[in-house]
């Protein structure tokens, strides 16, 4: 893994690097604190609850990024911005020296944010009725994109093997011989934070090369890496991988900037390049929000030590959930993610045992998690925690956990 340093090494400040601060979220109008967000939401009253659920964290960003921000708040014009080709360059610049990826800036395109982009990629290269595969159980609202936009959804199941996923890709075959004109890869993989590997990359590349099949990668849980397995940006694999893909990139869940979104694709093949660029145009996509840019310019630039900071946080949080699940929560395996701040609950038989355990803890023990048979098949009787949150908040919801199911 090549990781170079930060342009320039800073040191944190003592609150920014002090990730056990509360923050009331309650003014400004939290989805995740108010409990709700779409038709995916769990129905259910907020007041009261832990609200470890969807995938936002409880931190403020970086300190750069909110002086940047507060400085243009307070000059107090927030006409059209423009991305100028340092905008490009502290991306490329940021995929380097964390990733190793020497992403060519002229095939960069920028974007509002990721969904949307992938609803522009399927609309502009694939057919009303082509096939579109997801790899189970999956963000939902990948089943949502490709069903919205009247295309025919493909699920290749992954396979759970020693509490772990691995690829099936015998049925991804079955899938791709199917009619299937597009993956929409989640790499990492959310819930499980799986980092796909080299291997698996290039075994589904294969199987994609042997059909036809473009390649969206969806790469926004990329930059909070657990363990020291690294990220494979699926185009780095080889040329062919390239030429088929779709690299869709963020700053917003690495920084914590989900309410200020800005994207980055990166599209290899010219040809291809050019017809997305002209379908994002024609959809007015491209003219940037103005908070949104400076956000990510100031993360990607000066977010380095932050990010290493908040990664070690999470890493506790998540030892935390193995020690308290192997000694309180009977019924409950966490699967280790090697990336994101996102855990994936194996709960089956408490599942059966409490009738639905998602919620059972919203009701038993005031802790609103993610019911993961919103991830689709192969995710029910799962529930998926969010531990970018202070270790009280974490530590308060699993003993109001343990104490549900000491009750049982
Ligand atoms: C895998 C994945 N892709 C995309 C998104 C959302 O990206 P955006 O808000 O940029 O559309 C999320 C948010 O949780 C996600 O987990």
């Amino acid at each position: 893994m090549t990781q170079s340093r930060a342009p320039a090494t800073r040191k944190l400040g003592a609150e920014e690097s002090n990730f056990d601060i509360v923050h009331d979220r309650s003014q400004f109008g939290s989805a995740k604190w108010a409990n709700q967000w779409d038709e995916f939401s769990p129905r259910v009253d907020g007041s009261g609850l832990l609200s470890l659920w969807t995938a936002d964290m409880d931190f403020r960003a970086p300190e750069p990024v909110i002086a940047r921000l507060r400085e243009a708040v307070d000059h107090g014009i927030y006409g059209y911005t423009k991305r100028d080709p340092r905008h490009y360059e502290i991306v490329r610049s940021w995929f380097q020296r964390r990733h190793g990826w020497s992403v060519d800036i002229e095939t960069l395109l920028p974007a509002p944010a990721i969904m949307p982009s992938v609803a522009a990629i399927l609309r502009t290269f694939t057919q009303p009725g082509d096939g579109v595969i997801v790899q189970a159980p999956v963000y939902s609202p990948y089943f949502q994109v490709v069903r919205a936009n009247g295309r025919r959804l493909l699920i290749n199941r992954l396979r759970l093997a020693d509490g772990a996923y691995e690829l099936d890709l015998e049925d991804f075959e079955r899938q791709a011989a199917n009619g299937a004109r597009a993956l929409l890869l989640c790499n990492p993989h959310n819930p499980a934070g799986k980092a796909w590997t080299r291997e698996e990359l290039t075994s589904l590349d294969a199987i994609c090369e042997r059909y036809g099949i473009l390649v969206i990668s969806d790469e926004i849980h990329c930059d909070i890496r657990l363990n020291d397995r690294p990220h494979i940006v699926f185009s780095s694999i080889g040329d062919a991988a390239a030429a088929k893909s779709f690299i869709c990139t963020a700053p917003t869940k690495t920084f914590n900037l989900a309410g200020v979104p800005a994207a980055t694709l990166s599209v290899a093949d010219p040809e291809r390049r050019e017809e997305l660029f002209q379908v994002m145009q024609a959809s007015f996509m491209l003219n940037a929000n103005y908070f949104g840019r400076l956000a990510l310019e100031v993360a990607y630039s000066s977010g380095d030590q932050w990010l290493d900071s908040l990664t070690r946080y999470v890493r506790d949080n998540v030892d935390l959930v193995s020690r308290r699940a192997a000694s309180d929560l009977p019924g409950i395996t966490p699967m280790r993610p090697d990336a994101s701040y996102l855990i994936w609950l194996d709960a089956r038989e408490l599942d059966a045992k409490v009738e639905g355990v998602h919620r059972f803890f919203v009701e038993q023990a005031g802790v609103n998690l993610y019911d993961g048979r919103v991830y689709g098949p192969g995710g029910e009787g799962f529930i998926r925690l969010n531990v970018g949150c202070p270790r009280s908040v974490l530590e308060g919801a699993l003993a109001r956990m343990a104490s549900a199911l000491a009750s049982l």
